[in-house]
């Protein structure tokens, strides 16, 4: 059974930490490093893993290293690993947004597995999409553990490339916030026909779900749910054809463009 370090016991970390220890592995195998001692306490205290103050601890414990800090503290995190312990055997996979693998590589300054993924905000929920992508170091017993690994908290792609990293941010990473805005929007309308804020919020939140859900539950085209609720002349085929009118199919591939540009330019900076 392999051994994991979670470097970082922040909100993405404590996510993939609850739905490991959900799917059956053991929380003994698992230490979690944090410089301070509340958010690594309490994840102990949830699901009865290891804690320390000391990433070098939690390193030389782990065959599998998770790095869930911020990004820009991903470089120096790795450099010290590099110069302080044998880190030959070890794979590190990387969660944070904007690090490329080439970074981490040269922070840890040994030929090891490097593994990027970008999950997004409802891995929190268990109900996250996460798009990977590994260095050429990577061995089968690798891919099949971190599967396993990004799948207790969703669904999983592996990517062909590492560019791939970037459309997965424009789709499903910031993704989550195109729904929310379009919800927000909803949401103030019918605040404005006179609905209180709870029932304009439930009325809103129960439509959302109820679409995703019949998507996610149907075969059908997500174009053929769509025209299946607009009859002719109805009141749904008069707002389709007022969102048309306003442009917003090319609204949509406007703002993920802008995503995907931003995307690269924040991993150019980075280089
Ligand atoms: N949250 C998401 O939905 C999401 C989605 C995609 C990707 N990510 C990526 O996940 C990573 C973590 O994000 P997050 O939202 O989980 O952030 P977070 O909640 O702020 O967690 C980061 C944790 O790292 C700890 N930390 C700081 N410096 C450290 C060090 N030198 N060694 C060990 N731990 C250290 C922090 O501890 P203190 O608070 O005690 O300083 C904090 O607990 C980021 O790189 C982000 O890009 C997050």
């Amino acid at each position: 059974m392999k051994k994991i370090a979670f470097i970082g016991a922040g909100n993405m970390n404590g996510a993939i930490i609850s739905g490991l220890v959900q799917s059956g592995f053991e929380p003994e195998n698992i230490m979690v490093s944090n410089p301070s001692a509340p958010k690594r306490e309490a994840l102990q205290a949830a699901h009865g893993i290891q804690q320390t103050p000391d990433n070098m601890e939690a390193a030389a414990f782990a065959d599998v290293i998770v790095l869930g800090v911020k990004p820009h503290f991903i470089a120096d995190v790795c450099r010290q690993f590099g110069k302080s312990i044998d880190i030959s055997a070890k794979c590190f996979i990387s969660v944070a947004a904007g690090c490329t693998i080439k970074q981490i590589e040269q922070a840890l300054n040994h030929p090891c597995t490097v593994i990027r993924t970008m999950p997004n905000t409802p891995s929190q929920l268990g109900v996250g999409v996460t798009g990977i992508y590994a260095n050429s170091h990577i061995n089968d017993e690798e891919k099949a553990f971190t599967s396993k690994l990004m799948e207790s908290v969703g669904i999983i792609k592996w990517l062909d490339s590492e560019e791939q990293i970037d459309h997965i941010i424009a789709v499903s990473g910031s993704g989550p916030a195109y729904f929310f805005l379009f919800m927000e929007a909803m949401e103030k309308q019918a605040k404005a026909y006179g609905f209180s804020e709870q029932d304009s919020r439930e009325l809103v939140q129960q439509t959302a779900l109820g679409a995703a859900k019949m998507v996610v539950e149907n075969k059908l085209s997500i174009r053929k749910l769509r025209e299946n609720v607009c009859s002719k002349g109805g009141t749904t085929q008069a707002a389709i054809s007022a969102f048309s009118e306003g442009g917003l199919e090319q609204l949509v591939t406007k703002a993920m463009n802008t995503a995907l540009a931003r995307a690269k330019e924040m991993a150019q900076n980075a280089q």
